[in-house]
Formats: C-alpha cells, structure tokens, sequence
C-alpha cells in the first residue's frame, strides 16, 4: 500500500508538472491533465486514510531524482503521456492483483483499490482521445 501511495504522490507532481511545462500541447490535453492531478490526490489521500485506519506507518519515501530524470527525458507532450499511461497500466495491474488477494479478508482496502482500478483506465484512455496515430513520433 506504501508503494501503491507512493505512485499517486507522484503521478500528482508528475501530471501537474507537464499540465504547466508542454505548454505547446493541445489545451484540452493540459485541463485533463489537471484534472487527474485532482484524481490522483484523491486516490493518494484515499490510499493514505485507509493505512492510518489500519495503523500502517506510512514511512514516506523521498521522491526520487529518477522520476524527474524520466519525466524531463519525455521531449514531448505525446511521450510524456505514454510513458505515464504505461506506468498507470503497471499500477492498475498491481491494483487488480492486490484487489483479489485481500478481497476477502479486507474488502474496505479492496473497495478503495478497486475503484483507483477503474479511474486508472480512464486516465489511461487520454493517449488514445489526444493521440489516436498511435507509432508517430514515439
Ligand atoms: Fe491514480
Ligand atoms: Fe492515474
């Protein structure tokens, strides 16, 4: 659960990041952007709550240099935004994973896993909306 929080603290610096830096993107691209930093901060605070509840000690992790190295070397909008929609997709099946495994004996935490789940995809679906070409430029 620390990593899972960890991941949303950082898609919430890294989407708020490139919503002000690629500012030659499509300005639909950049609001939607802002708008998953909301989402995101929902689900780092949904995720954060529950460990309280649970008295899990959050620890935090330092954000790392590595994610500011990975985000500066996307030259473009479209770069940044597949490289995000694949570490969504690692965090979504992780969710998915973690979801069936603790269903039954914590569907509270599954509940709130399940429903990042389910956003995640919709995050995911911004690639495909602003950049349907799919190959060009990548
Ligand atoms: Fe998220
Ligand atoms: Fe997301």
């Amino acid at each position: 659960m620390r990593a899972a929080a960890f991941a949303e603290l950082q898609a919430v610096v890294a989407f708020g990041w490139a919503a002000e830096f690629f500012q030659d993107s499509p300005k639909e691209l950049r609001e939607a952007w802002r708008t998953l930093v909301a989402e995101e901060k929902q689900h780092y605070e949904a995720i954060m709550k529950r460990m309280q509840e649970l008295g899990i000690d959050p620890a935090g992790r330092p954000v790392s240099a590595r994610i500011w190295e990975s985000l500066k070397s996307c030259e473009t909008a479209e770069k940044f935004a597949r490289y995000m929609a694949n570490s969504e997709e690692r965090g979504r099946q992780a969710g998915i994973r973690f979801v069936s495994e603790i269903s039954g004996a914590d569907p509270t935490t599954a509940g709130i896993f399940a429903k990042i789940v389910e956003d995640e995809l919709d995050h995911m679906a911004l690639v495909a909306r602003f950049y349907p070409t799919g190959s060009q430029g990548k």
